[in-house]
């Protein structure tokens, strides 16, 4: 999983602008990056451990180049196995898998393998296939010997892979191929052709690009582009994101957390002018889909929807969706950057048989383009990979689509919630300040809640995870006395969470689980308009809220002491290690 770019222009100076085009495919990966500049015959890399911002922009000043950031599969974090890797004549960057790798490794054991990558048995098969077809045949013409190439490469390697490719042979020409889930995009003028593995990444040179399908290889120059088979792709309106403003805090996601209410009153307004999930037929049965963050607003949206809707409705991780053959429902595939191969991959599989909407922030993305009805989350660009409003901005529509299915009216309640939400942040790192002390302290968190509130504990637990590389665990509180109560102790470095609003259903059973835990001992916490009515020693105090908008509201307690317990461990916020904002591998 990875993003790439590659760019010949007939300016030169390709270096700086693939570090730019880098910049945006970061959320892919930062595991590590690399630059590699043909000139004169020979390469030159340039890589390096860790983000983009620290890779020099000015390495070379030829006139093609590729560009990688790598989020590791194959091969540990290090030079050695950061891309392009350089063989002889070629220089390659690759996003995707190669599942038969090994089997590459074993065919060619007089190879010296250089990498632990399996990125390498592409540069390999690639390199033998374009040898032989060269040492058959003395006149080349069309790039035929590419084309010879691709075809049997991918006749041989098995998995889900996009490629670029420079060949010293073809010194003004980019070589690519896509196979399975990992999107590429063309650009191409008189003066330049780009690749890339989101079009984002070539909207400062172009407003149009051509999305290369599975199965489709071809080349890209100044002025001049094929792809094969086919070579019949239209070209698509590059949806540039809106200019991203300054950041008010020292991290995006100090940003993001604090622009919620502001964040979701505008999308309420642009779903109110521009809404069109009216126009559905009231479906039968819902199965929604979705990972991490996105995941668990499908779970709050599940309670909305039956509620109000009455609808059956189905929460899975795209990563295990099963059909259930012969129902006739709609899917609704949550995901914030719209290139998730799980919940892409899920798309495949549902085979045009249901009716397919994409709830989705980042517009043109593949989800984006493939789904038969987009509701776009409208929340902006969000750039920490530790998600706040992009999950707020899929609750707010999901919770949108629940009311509108059933003709409830929610929009004053709405209005009161933003306000709320934002007197609340206020007051946040005041009301939170004793529960990070005591949170930071302990090896192990349980975060507790009934009813809408569960999955506020599985996403607070997430968010604790990702941020402060806590081990937090989420779950039903009354499931405790099932079995994890017997985790209480006293003696072990424990806390536990309750999330629990007065105005809950379930408000008398919650009272009663608490007393259980704290009466055996443990530390307790409890996040709660009402506080005083539990026997606890610490407690975050929350406005009161009505049941069904609840988890708006608790959700920002749980982001904010994720937050504040990765700041008192030092950690990195915006890019938490090993994490990556879309993971385009299944
Ligand atoms: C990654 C991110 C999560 C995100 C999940 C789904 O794991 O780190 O924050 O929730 O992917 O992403 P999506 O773009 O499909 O919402």
């Amino acid at each position: 999983m990875c993003g790439l770019i590659g760019i010949v222009h007939k300016e030169g100076n390709v270096c700086e602008k693939i570090h730019k085009g880098l910049e945006y495919l970061q959320y892919r990966g930062y595991d590590s990056c690399g630059i590699s500049v043909m000139e004169d015959g020979e390469f030159y890399a340039n890589k390096q451990i860790g983000p983009i911002s620290g890779l020099k922009k000015n390495c070379h000043s030829g006139k093609i180049g590729i560009g990688h950031t790598r989020w590791a599969t194959h091969g540990c974090i290090s030079i050695k196995n950061t891309h392009p890797f350089m063989h002889k004549n070629l220089a390659i960057v690759h996003n995707g898998i190669i599942e038969n790798h090994s089997e590459i490794r074993d065919k060619y054991p007089d190879y010296h393998w250089k990498t632990g990558c399996d990125t390498e048995s592409i540069l390999k098969s690639t390199y033998e296939h374009l040898k032989e077809y060269r040492n058959i045949n003395d006149e080349i013409t069309d790039h035929a010997d590419w084309n010879y190439a691709f075809e049997k490469m991918s006749e041989e390697l098995d998995g889900s892979f996009a490629v670029a490719f420079m060949d010293l042979s073809y010194p003004d020409t980019l070589f690519f191929i896509r196979k399975g889930l990992s999107p590429l995009s063309i650009a191409v003028s008189d003066d330049f052709g780009a690749i890339a593995s989101d079009c984002l990444a070539l909207s400062d040179m172009s407003d149009h690009v051509i999305d290369i399908e599975n199965g489709q290889y071809g080349y890209v120059k100044a002025g001049k582009y094929e792809i094969k088979p086919g070579n019949i792709n239209e070209k698509r309106h590059i949806i540039k994101s809106p200019k991203m403003s300054e950041k008010s805090h020292d991290t995006w996601f100090a940003h993001e957390f604090h622009t919620q209410p502001m964040v979701l009153s505008n999308a309420l307004h642009k779903f109110n002018s521009a809404f069109t999930l009216s126009d559905f037929e009231k479906p039968k049965f819902i199965d929604i889909l979705g990972c991490g963050s996105s995941y668990y607003a499908g779970c709050v949206g599940k309670y909305w929807i039956e509620k109000y809707a009455n609808i059956m409705c189905r929460v899975q991780m795209s990563s295990e969706w099963k059909d259930l053959k012969g129902y006739d429902r709609t899917i609704a595939l949550i995901s914030q950057s719209g290139e998730t191969a799980d919940t892409l991959a899920a798309f495949g599989k549902q085979l045009g048989a249901h009716k397919t909407v994409g709830f989705v922030n980042t517009l043109g993305s593949s989800l984006s383009r493939a789904v038969d009805h987009v509701v776009p989350t409208f929340v902006g660009q969000e750039v920490s990979v530790a998600s706040t409003k992009a999950m707020t901005g899929q609750m707010l529509s999901l919770f949108l689509w629940a009311t509108k299915l059933s003709g409830v009216n929610k929009q004053d309640e709405l209005t009161e919630l933003f306000e709320k939400m934002s007197c609340l942040i206020n007051k946040l790192p005041e009301n939170t300040k004793e529960v990070i002390d005591i949170c930071a302290n302990v090896d192990d968190l349980f975060i507790l809640a009934k009813g809408n509130l569960v999955p506020i504990a599985y996403e607070g637990a997430l968010k604790i995870k990702e941020l402060a590389y806590v081990h937090a665990e989420a779950m039903s509180a009354s499931e405790l006395k099932h079995g994890p109560l017997a985790m209480i102790n006293p003696d072990s470095s424990q806390a536990i969470i309750f999330l629990a609003p007065s105005s809950s259903s379930l408000w008398s059973k919650m009272l009663s689980a608490v007393e259980e835990v704290h009466s055996r001992g443990g530390k307790v916490i409890v996040i709660s308009d009402k506080p005083e009515k539990f026997n606890v020693n610490y407690s975050v105090k929350m406005p009161y809220i009505e049941e069904d908008l609840a988890p708006f509201l608790y959700i920002l307690s749980m982001q904010w002491i994720a937050y504040g317990l990765a700041i008192r461990k030092g950690n990195a916020i915006d890019m938490p290690r090993n994490l990556a904002k879309s993971v385009t591998v299944e």
